[in-house]
């Protein structure tokens, strides 16, 4: 891949995983392209709620555990809306794609190694919701 072409890639969360496109419906009403979606203030509030998710687990960083029936209960959610365990690994990738695009050389290897460590531990509180499968 060329340096121009690597620019254009494009690494957003419909971009690597369009087939999580219908799991959003608001009101029944299904998005008409990703576009649809990420300019709708529903879709838009999920993202803050994301980041809400992801602020409480920075904040418990010392004590995870102290989250953990709260997030097993939002895995046992999205489990219920239909999301795929393996879908969360793409909205990791979009977390630290989002995180590089924003920090851009000030994002180290370190960091991310950090970032994918906790957001790692997140998605295996919530994959309790999935136990038993
Ligand atoms: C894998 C892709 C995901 C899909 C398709 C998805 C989809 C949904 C849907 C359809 C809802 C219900 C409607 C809404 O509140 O917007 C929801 C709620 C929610 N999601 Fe996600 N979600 C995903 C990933 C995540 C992740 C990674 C987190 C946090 C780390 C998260 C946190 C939340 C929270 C906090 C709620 C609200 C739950 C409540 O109302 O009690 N979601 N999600």
């Amino acid at each position: 891949m060329t340096d121009a072409q690597s620019h254009r890639r494009r690494e957003g969360l419909f971009d690597l995983e369009p087939d999580l496109l219908p799991l959003f419906q608001y009101n029944c009403r299904q998005f008409s392209s990703p576009e649809d979606c990420l300019s709708s203030p529903e879709f838009l509030d999920h993202i803050r709620k994301v980041m809400l998710v992801i602020d409480a687990a920075v904040t418990n960083v010392e004590d995870l555990s102290s989250l953990e029936e709260y997030l097993a209960s939002l895995g046992r959610k999205h489990r219920a809306v239909g999301v795929k365990l393996s879908s969360f690994s793409t909205v990791g990738e979009s977390l630290l794609y989002m995180l590089e695009k924003c920090l851009g050389p000030a994002f180290t290897p370190a960091m991310r190694a950090a970032w994918r460590q906790l957001y790692g531990a997140v998605v295996q509180a919530m994959s309790r919701g999935w136990d038993g499968e």
